[in-house]
């Protein structure tokens, strides 16, 4: 395991079973995470990239493989995982959701309130703590899932897909938020997305999954300086150079 890796995956595989069937997702897949990167997982549906966050935040066990964890000493809550879909507890206010992770946490109810509006106003939400989560909009509802996720100060933030559902304009605005909050914060981050722009907007490394069962098909970096503007050529260009490989790569399965 290289110094800076935060995350070290070697010869995973995994395998569902269902009714005497056995069902091979992942195979021998080899990844590696440097502390503070952002890393974005693209592939076509199906192919594992929700499972494998699965495996990395417990959820799912491997078959065979290791995953090894660098995470520091004494973290409570090592990684959080964001969804498309915000998953707010309708019945509580929007603080209170932030809140929510850090119960059992040691901290008092004030203190757990205070980290939950810091978190808030971290992701341009200052000030709408005491609505409910049937009061904001949908792009609002995702950037409260992701101080929720924050707010427990996890190592490594995991993300499927969570603009997805957005529509672009909002989607866009979320990305540059993203990035604010990464740069301020250098978290390590996975996010999953089947948007190339998407992907080579955020990220400093893409990896593509493919094949069946799953693998690292491609790892590609993207070497385009931040803050990152969208109109820039070379982001352009990124996105041109992953989209050939997506198609090379799904020509050669
Ligand atoms: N609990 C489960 N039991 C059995 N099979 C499962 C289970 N969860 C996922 N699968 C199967 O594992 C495969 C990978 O699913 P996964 O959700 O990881 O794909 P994905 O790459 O995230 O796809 P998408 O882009 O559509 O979200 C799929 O064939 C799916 O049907
Ligand atoms: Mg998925």
């Amino acid at each position: 395991m290289s110094d800076d890796a935060i995350i070290d995956i070697r010869s995973l595989s995994l395998a569902y079973e269902r009714g005497g069937q056995r069902n091979v997702i992942l195979s021998n897949l080899d990844l590696s995470v440097a502390r503070g990167e952002f890393l974005v997982i693209v592939g076509e549906s199906g192919v594992g990239k929700s499972t494998l966050l699965r495996v990395l935040i417990g959820l799912a066990r491997p078959s065979s493989g290791k995953v090894r964890l660098a995470t520091r000493p004494g973290c409570r809550t090592p990684m959080a995982l964001v969804f498309q879909d915000s998953r707010l507890l309708p019945w509580r206010k929007v603080v209170d959701n932030v809140a929510f992770g850090l119960e059992g946490s040691g901290l008092s109810r004030a203190e757990r309130r205070a980290r939950a509006e810091e978190m808030l106003a971290l992701v341009g939400l200052a000030g709408l703590g005491s609505r409910w989560p049937h009061q904001l909009s949908g792009g609002q509802r995702q950037r409260v899932s992701l101080a929720r996720a924050l707010a427990v100060e996890p190592d490594v933030l995991l993300m499927d897909e969570p603009f997805s559902a957005l529509d672009s304009f909002t989607r866009e605005g979320l990305q540059d938020e993203l990035q604010r909050v990464q740069a301020k914060t250098g978290k390590t981050v996975i996010f999953v997305t089947h948007d190339i722009d998407e992907a080579v907007t955020l990220a400093d490394r893409v990896v593509v999954l493919a094949g069946s069962p799953g693998r690292v098909a491609a790892d590609i970096r993207i070497d385009v300086a931040r803050p990152r503007q969208r109109r820039d050529a070379a982001l352009s260009e990124a996105a041109a150079h992953l989209r050939s490989e997506l198609s090379r790569r799904s020509a050669e399965l």
